[in-house]
């Protein structure tokens, strides 16, 4: 693997999100050749609105797409609010879909994972985000799964639970090798 760029979207704006972490820990254990971005923007974003989705669109909606249009796939890592994809991540997902057909992350792979503290770990919004990205665009690798419930770290970073971080380097690596 040689030159492979990652997106990584973080679905909470939380100073001490547990998924920011995991996000740090994928950048901290990437695989020779794969260089993981941190978009760190989301929550710049204005709603999405189709009057202001013109060539004129806000300065942060330019900087998502030219960072999903540099990249050879995305990263997603999320929790989960309220059983489904909290509201910041699904803007971005909008913003993402358009141009309808061409948008910049369109036909790229891309895995979602993430944290959250029910005991399933944000299953439902890691579904809810793997339904709505392949919708939207990119190829959403399906076996690439990780769902976190956050008691099982124990407060601590995930970078010191040897399980997930393992989990999550083995699927960084697999994303990466569904580049093209
Ligand atoms: C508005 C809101 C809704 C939430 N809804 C859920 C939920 O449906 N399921 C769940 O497991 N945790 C839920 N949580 C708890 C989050 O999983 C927990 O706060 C998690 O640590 C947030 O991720 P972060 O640490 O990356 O910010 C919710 C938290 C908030 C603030």
């Amino acid at each position: 693997m040689a030159g492979i760029k990652v997106l990584v979207l973080v679905g909470s704006l939380r100073a001490a999100s547990i998924n920011r972490q995991l996000a740090e820990l994928s950048v901290e254990q990437a695989p020779d050749g794969v260089d993981l971005r941190i978009f760190d923007r989301l929550g710049e974003l204005p709603f999405y609105n189709e009057d202001i989705d013109t060539p004129e669109v806000a300065e942060p909606v330019v900087a998502l797409r030219e960072a999903a249009a540099g990249a050879d796939a995305a990263l997603v890592v999320t929790p989960e609010y309220n059983g489904s994809i909290p509201g910041v991540l699904k803007n971005a997902i909008d913003w993402l879909s358009r141009p309808w057909g061409d948008g910049a992350l369109k036909d790229k792979p891309l895995a979602v994972v993430g944290a959250a503290l029910g005991q399933y770990g944000g299953v439902w919004a890691h579904d809810e985000t793997r339904k709505s990205f392949g919708i939207a665009g990119p190829r959403v690798v399906e076996d690439l799964k990780l769902s976190v419930p956050s008691k099982t770290l124990d407060g601590k970073h995930p970078r010191e639970n040897d399980e997930v971080a393992a989990s999550l380097r083995d699927i960084v690596g697999k994303l990466a090798a569904e580049v093209d």
